[in-house]
């Protein structure tokens, strides 16, 4: 009985544990160098074309967790403890240096299921795929 109850004590601290990691949970803001970068991509030059071959790739990479709406709600979400960030929430993409997305999505956000997408990683987008998403998110998540 006392081993059972034990048990279960330690259940319940373990998923309280969990919940407080998730809630204190600050997405870390990027070095000074990555900050004062600088898209490349001119959003006047911004066509249809450019938004149908990033929506593909933001399809494939990033919907099942942010969603296509980009409300972080993507069909893995629900199992993640830290959950994805949602985009399309009003001021957010503003508040947002250039600089700081692109040091996330290339390296990812550690301890979280934020993996890294750039040169170097299994995803391996070149520095002008990652620009190019950004250009993207900038255009369907601005609110
Ligand atoms: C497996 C789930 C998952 C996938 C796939 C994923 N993300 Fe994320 N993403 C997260 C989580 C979780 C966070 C929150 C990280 C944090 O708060 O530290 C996040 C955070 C971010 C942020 C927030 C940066 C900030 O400073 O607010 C950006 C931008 C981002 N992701 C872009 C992308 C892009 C672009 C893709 C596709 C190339 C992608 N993510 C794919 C889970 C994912």
């Amino acid at each position: 009985m006392k081993i059972v109850l034990s048990y279960l004590l330690g259940i319940v601290f373990l998923s309280l544990n969990i919940a407080v990691i998730a809630a204190e949970h600050v997405t870390p803001t990027a070095p000074a160098d990555y900050l004062a970068m600088e898209s490349p991509i001119d959003m006047e030059d911004v066509d249809d074309d450019f938004l149908k071959k990033y929506k593909r790739l933001y399809k494939s990479k990033c919907k099942k967790c942010h969603g296509m709406e980009g409300d972080g709600q993507g069909s893995a979400a629900e199992d993640i403890e830290i959950k994805p960030t949602a985009f399309n929430v009003a001021g957010y993409m503003e508040s947002k240096k250039d600089g700081q997305l692109f040091w996330i999505i290339k390296n990812g956000s550690e301890g979280t299921e934020m993996e890294s997408f750039g040169p170097d990683s299994d995803a391996g987008l070149s520095e002008e795929k990652l620009w190019g998403l950004i250009a993207y998110m900038r255009s369907n998540f601005t609110k």
